[in-house]
């Protein structure tokens, strides 16, 4: 399956009840803002801030994701192809609120973060605990051997200790969503997916059938719940 496609296949079921979003809006006053989504993927979060705020750039430096804005066109969202440190260098603009969900980890990428920011900005920072049940697949299938983990991953802890060191802490809280497939045939193709998307692992034919035993013990109801917890931060410039 192509990547786009499995990208927005993947965020299809993931936060059906819109948590991110809904403690977005309650902690932070989007309503007229600008906004700088890091790294926004398929603009998952970016278009739904669209409808209250100025302006949204949705920054990524996938070009893959192109076709999907072109597509899916909004007067006040603008994809811009660049890395964040790219960006930074080009333009000396500053948003009213800096949206880091999900992101890679790496030092350099949260210190241009810095730059876009003045000190009334807002730096809203989303990241799965790696405990949650979608994180642990890899480990549960015992494929993790395989999984290629980006510097990104081994640097999330380092980073989440180091957030109220670099920046004021207005907010911290621990949230809890899921993954929500309607189906055990939707949950497989989406987390086998998933799996080569976010650790490029391939299933071979018996981690197939552990994944299936896996997916039968989420079974909620006639849904396959798998649970995600989050770190959820809303920061300031010291
Ligand atoms: C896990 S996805 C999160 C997508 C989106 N924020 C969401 O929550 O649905 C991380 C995204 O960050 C992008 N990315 C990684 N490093 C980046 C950088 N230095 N500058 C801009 N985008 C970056 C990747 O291309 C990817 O689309």
């Amino acid at each position: 399956m192509k990547f786009l496609n499995a990208f927005i296949e993947d965020c299809r079921y993931y936060d059906l009840n819109k948590v991110e979003l809904k403690n977005i809006l309650k902690y932070v006053n989007v309503r007229n803002k600008t906004v700088l989504d890091v790294g926004a993927g398929i603009g998952r979060l970016a278009f739904p801030l669209s409808k209250y705020a100025k302006e949204v750039i949705a920054l990524d430096n996938g070009k893959r994701f192109m076709p999907y804005f072109k597509k899916h066109k909004k007067t006040n969202v603008k994809f811009v192809n660049k890395s964040m440190e790219e960006y930074v260098k080009k333009t000396l603009k500053k948003f009213d609120i800096v949206l880091l969900a999900w992101p890679t980890f790496d030092f350099k990428m949260i210190n241009s973060v810095k730059s876009s920011m003045n000190k009334d900005s807002k730096l809203i920072f989303i990241t799965c605990d790696n405990n949650s049940d979608y994180e642990t697949i890899p480990n549960k299938l015992r494929v993790l051997e395989k999984a290629v983990f980006n510097k990104d991953v081994q640097n999330k802890g380092k980073i989440l200790k180091k957030l109220p060191k670099m920046f004021r802490v207005m907010v911290n809280r621990k949230l809890k969503t899921n993954y929500k497939y309607p189906d055990k045939k939707t949950a497989f193709r989406i987390i086998k997916n998933g799996l080569k998307l976010w650790f490029n692992i391939k299933l071979d034919k018996s981690n197939k059938v552990n994944l299936i035993a896996l997916i039968n013990k989420h079974k909620k109801g006639n849904k396959i719940i798998f649970e995600e917890k989050l770190y959820f931060y809303v920061l300031e410039l010291k």
